[in-house]
């Protein structure tokens, strides 16, 4: 994995930070009356360009002063909007914002204020964006690089207590495996196989120590997963369905987090095939996959006190002479059978296996991350991600938990009545239950495959990519939920014991 700067938390006072340019995180209507000395060194730049409404501080919004006698010469107002805004999700945009203007202004040591009263989960927010902003897009570029590399990050705060360095410490680690989340998922098809991935995963897997196991198609086979072999039967390169363990000699025996994310390496949507159009994007279609790997390699390197195993049933769904037909009737290894009444719903027939591989294996609690519906992203757009649970103790636990960590997400129900759009007249179930509630019948199928145990799906169809460059997030894939998966795993002691 490419490496990132080393990032420090400091308590150096604002005019001595030694960095190139100093990022200020400034809200609507900001005085700058905390900064002692602030508006002299601007030469009166920075509140004039507030009063002068020339600089709003617009969330990511840039402006651009020099910082006269300090020892960062320059500093880059980041618009952090209204205060009573400021969240953990905030803290990581405007890092992610001002780190990338510096980068493309041609800085390579970059310093974030962070004013006022810190909190670790403040710090450990912005030590995350400020490494995500360092992420490299194009690394199939062979000219020149437009945006500096990062050498350096520091995160300035009034008083860095061991608390704080710490959590700026886990702040990179987990920036650093959504990273590695978003460069899986940026790779374009031809290079990321089911093969390749499972390497990827095999190399994460020995770099911090977690256990794995890669199923081939003859274990598969040997399983009955036909529904994730049947996906993959189009395609040159074959099936594969990865597992990763997090083990740590002394946690508890319960509980055991499972989590299990769509590998779709790319979708054309095999015989149902997709439109041309932005046909390509389909390479990201793994995305719950590689959160799944980045989550387990931030639960072992941060150390998560309980057993987690992670699932990634991986295939390429092609056409092809030996593709699924729509008709097609397969049986799962659960033993349930299904109608392929359309071979684009793909993620919900790998994920079933998966899902059903999970409990089996041991875990408790299951929770699943897919680019899995068109239908999603009509529902809630591109940047709240659905959740679908049951039962309701366990959805709000999710949502909490994803909220804490500045992911949104936005409960759908998932009540039994909706099974209706999913009746086979030939199998036990069809794979698609046509237009209406798209995104919940498709959450429905994997339901069934839960095992009655507690269970989250997260469709991330609409949050997952970013179609267009922002002010403080490139174009491409984005890691979407590897935070949440980490912090369920942290917050698992506290979950309710069945009696
Ligand atoms: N991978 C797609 C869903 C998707 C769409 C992901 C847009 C990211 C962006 C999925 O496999 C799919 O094709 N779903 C179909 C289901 C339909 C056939 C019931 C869809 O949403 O159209
Ligand atoms: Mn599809
Ligand atoms: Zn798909």
């Amino acid at each position: 994995m490419a490496s990132t700067p080393i990032l420090s938390c400091v308590d150096t006072s604002a005019n001595d930070v030694s960095a190139d340019v100093l990022l200020v995180p400034t809200f609507e209507g900001d005085s700058f009356d905390d900064l002692a000395g602030f508006g002299d060194a601007s030469r009166g730049e920075a509140p004039g360009a507030i009063a002068g409404r020339e600089f709003k501080a617009k969330p990511h919004e840039v402006f651009r002063i020099t910082l006269q006698g300090w020892r960062a010469p320059r500093g880059l107002l980041v618009g952090a909007g209204k205060r009573k805004d400021w969240s953990v999700g905030r803290i990581t945009s405007v890092a992610m914002a001002g780190t990338l203007a510096a980068r493309s202004q041609g800085h390579g040591r970059v310093a974030l204020l962070l004013r006022g009263a810190v909190s670790p989960q403040d710090v450990q927010a912005a030590a995350a964006g400020l490494v995500q902003a360092c992420f490299e897009v194009a690394v199939y570029k062979t000219s020149e690089r437009e945006a500096a590399a990062v050498s350096e990050l520091s995160i300035v705060v009034a008083a860095a207590d061991q608390r704080l360095v710490d959590a700026a410490a886990r702040g990179r680690t987990v920036g650093e495996c959504v990273n590695l989340a978003r460069s899986l998922s940026n790779e374009p098809g031809n290079v990321l196989t089911p093969g390749t991935l499972a390497e990827q995963a095999q190399a994460v897997a020995s770099e911090v120590g977690l256990g794995i196991d890669v199923l081939d198609e003859a274990r598969l086979k040997a399983l009955g997963m036909h529904l994730l072999l049947g996906v993959g039967q189009g395609s040159a390169t074959p099936p594969r369905l990865i597992v990763l363990r997090h083990e740590p000699p002394d946690a508890p025996s319960w509980p055991v987090l499972g989590l299990v994310g769509k590998g779709i390496t790319f979708d054309t949507g095999g015989i149902s095939i997709k439109p041309a159009e932005s046909m390509e994007k389909m390479k990201h279609d793994m995305s719950g996959g590689s959160a799944v790997i980045a989550a387990l390699r931030a639960v072992r390197l941060l150390g998560a006190p309980v057993k987690v195993i992670g699932l990634v049933p991986a295939a390429e769904n092609m056409p092809g002479g030996r593709a699924l037909k729509p008709g097609d009737i397969v049986r799962a290894a659960s033993g349930k059978t299904v109608e392929v009444n359309n071979t684009d719903a793909e993620g919900r027939l790998v994920l079933a296996d998966a899902l059903w591989y999970a409990k089996e294996l041991g875990a408790t609690h299951l929770v699943d991350v897919a680019t899995l519906t068109g239908a999603v992203v009509v529902a809630l757009g591109k940047s709240v991600s659905g959740l679908f649970a049951a039962p309701d103790w366990w959805r709000d636990r999710v949502r909490e938990t994803a909220d804490a960590a500045g992911e949104r997400v936005w409960p759908m129900p998932v009540d039994d009545d909706y099974l209706e759009l999913l009746k086979s007249d030939y199998a036990d179930l069809v794979n698609t239950g046509g237009r209406p509630a798209g995104a919940i019948s498709a959450a429905m199928f994997l339901k069934e495959f839960a095992g009655g145990i507690p269970w989250a799906h997260l469709d991330v169809a609409g949050t997952a990519w970013n179609d267009d460059a922002k002010p403080h997030e490139p174009k491409g894939a984005t890691g979407v939920a590897v935070k949440t998966l980490v912090d369920l795993a942290f917050t698992a002691h506290t979950w309710p014991r069945p009696e």
